[in-house]
């Protein structure tokens, strides 16, 4: 399945060396700690201030809204939840949309120029369907074991070229990858 589109895709996501976005409770403890010895924010806010739309999954919402339903990280860009189960009107602040083919349409309605794809499945469902254009990889050097993958089956490969590979200290590395279109 691939998709016309006029917008650029992209993913900023924290991964165990292992390959886990989060432990089976959600847990982001391994992340987070190891975060905060690194340097600066690991290059968050400028990619997040270089995006204008945020689309995440229903387990990555609602991960958001367990910090406080007052502490809202996304002011100012618009932000779709693929979800098959969320209602429709759960959050004035989202909008929900039931499958990819919806959510590109909208996006293309709403002339979304940047998309920032969160979550484990949503991200493995945009490299699937061809949407994604550049991953933003921090890897942190611990081995969790199980809970949420960020990667998952893919029907063929999907080849990536390397852009840059920076240590952000702790023993955290993130690297750039771009998608061939
Ligand atoms: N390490 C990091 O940087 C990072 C970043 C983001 C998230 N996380 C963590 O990852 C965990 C969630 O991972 P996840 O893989 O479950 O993520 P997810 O993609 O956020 O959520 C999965 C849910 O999204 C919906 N969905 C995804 N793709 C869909 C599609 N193509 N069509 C319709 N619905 C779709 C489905 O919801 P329904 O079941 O409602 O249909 C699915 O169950 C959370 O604990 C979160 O905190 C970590």
């Amino acid at each position: 399945m691939s998709f016309p589109r006029s917008f650029t895709a992209h993913v900023f996501i924290g991964v165990s060396l292992d390959g886990f976005i989060a432990r089976p409770d959600g847990g982001l403890d391994w992340l987070t700690e190891r975060g905060e010895a690194a340097e600066g924010d690991l290059g968050y806010q400028e990619f997040a201030d270089g995006v204008d739309t945020v689309v995440m999954g229903r387990a990555t919402y609602e991960k958001a809204l367990s910090f406080g339903r007052d502490v809202w990280p996304y002011d100012g860009k618009h932000v779709a939840v693929l979800s098959t189960r969320l209602p429709a009107d759960a959050d004035p602040r989202v909008t929900v949309h039931r499958s990819l083919e919806e959510l590109v349409e909208d996006l293309e309605k709403r002339g979304a120029e940047s998309v920032y794809a969160d979550g484990g499945q949503v991200v493995q469902s945009f490299l699937r369907a061809g949407l994604i254009d550049d991953l933003t990889i921090t890897t942190v050097p611990v081995l969790i074991g199980r809970g949420f993958r960020l990667f998952g089956d893919l029907d063929a490969d999907i080849p990536l070229t390397l852009r840059s590979t920076a240590d952000m200290g702790a023993g955290i590395t993130q690297s750039v990858y771009e998608v061939a279109r």
